[in-house]
């Protein structure tokens, strides 16, 4: 891995690093991830590509609609959301800095025949400069809440993208019921996160983030509330952004 900048905390990989055995188990420590991806980021990600002209015409609405489109997944770590997508037919680099999500990545790949994925240990940051405008998309999913500096690491990320291609992001809100619901609830009360997993002060607001996008050129489009209900055990889109969030932006030309 080459020299990582600011941005990484160490702690959290260390964490990561733990979290990589059970990555894949939809049951496991991060199965609210898991549940995420069919519930949330998929139908984010299909309303905003076909908006966007990305999704070539014969393929809307089929199993490949992501056939062609290169996306940029920043924070892959075990590749929960890169393998779908290239499944969908999408070209995908996964970039994430904790060694062993990548070998789990790598690993977990090989079940599949010929997808076009390919998976990189660093930081975005560090491979910006050589991936400049290069992406049709990139996901930011569950990353803004783990790492120091998300201005510097929306910054790499929105570079890697080309203009008029969408970014994609999910997180959790910096307010009182971010931390009442998604950590004081969801890891100390219920235990459906690992206890530790967040820390409130790394939370962010979708207005921060549109602050932040607006400086590197794109504009918001959506900002959408998500939702973990502990009745249905399941993630459902919800008007209320206080606790999580789905959010995506355009670069402009
Ligand atoms: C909660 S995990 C989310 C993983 C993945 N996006 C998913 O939802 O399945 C956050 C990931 O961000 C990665 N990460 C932290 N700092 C990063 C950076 N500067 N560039 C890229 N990835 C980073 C971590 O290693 C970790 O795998």
């Amino acid at each position: 891995m080459a020299e990582s900048k600011s941005s990484v905390i160490q702690s959290e990989i260390e964490a990561f690093n733990k979290y990589a055995a059970d990555w894949w188990n939809p049951n496991g420590m991060i199965k609210l991830l898991h549940q995420m991806i069919p519930a949330i980021r998929i139908p984010l990600m299909k309303s905003g590509l076909t908006d966007a002209g990305l999704v070539k015409e014969e393929n809307k609405g089929k199993s490949n609609m992501f056939e062609g489109i290169k996306i940029l997944d920043v924070g892959s770590g075990g590749g929960l959301m890169a393998e779908p997508m290239a499944l969908m037919g999408a070209q995908v680099t996964g970039v994430d800095p904790t060694q062993k999500l990548v070998d789990v990545a790598n690993e977990h790949i090989k079940i599949h025949e010929n997808l076009k994925v390919e998976y990189i240990c660093d930081t975005v940051e560090n491979i910006s400069a050589n991936n400049k405008e290069k992406f049709d998309a990139v996901t930011f999913f569950d990353v803004a809440e783990h790492v120091s500096d998300v201005r510097q690491v929306l910054k790499a990320s929105v570079e890697c993208l080309k203009p008029g291609g969408r970014i994609f992001i999910t997180t959790w809100n910096k307010t009182f019921m971010g931390w009442f619901y998604g950590i004081f609830l969801l890891e100390y009360v219920f235990g459906i996160v690992p206890r530790g997993a967040h820390d409130i002060k790394l939370f962010i607001s979708p207005e921060k983030i549109t602050e932040y996008l607006e400086e590197f050129n794109c504009k918001t489009l959506e900002v959408r509330g998500t939702w973990y209900s502990l009745w249905k055990r399941d993630w459902s889109f919800t008007s209320y952004t206080g606790v999580f969030y789905a959010m995506q932006a355009v670069k402009e030309k």
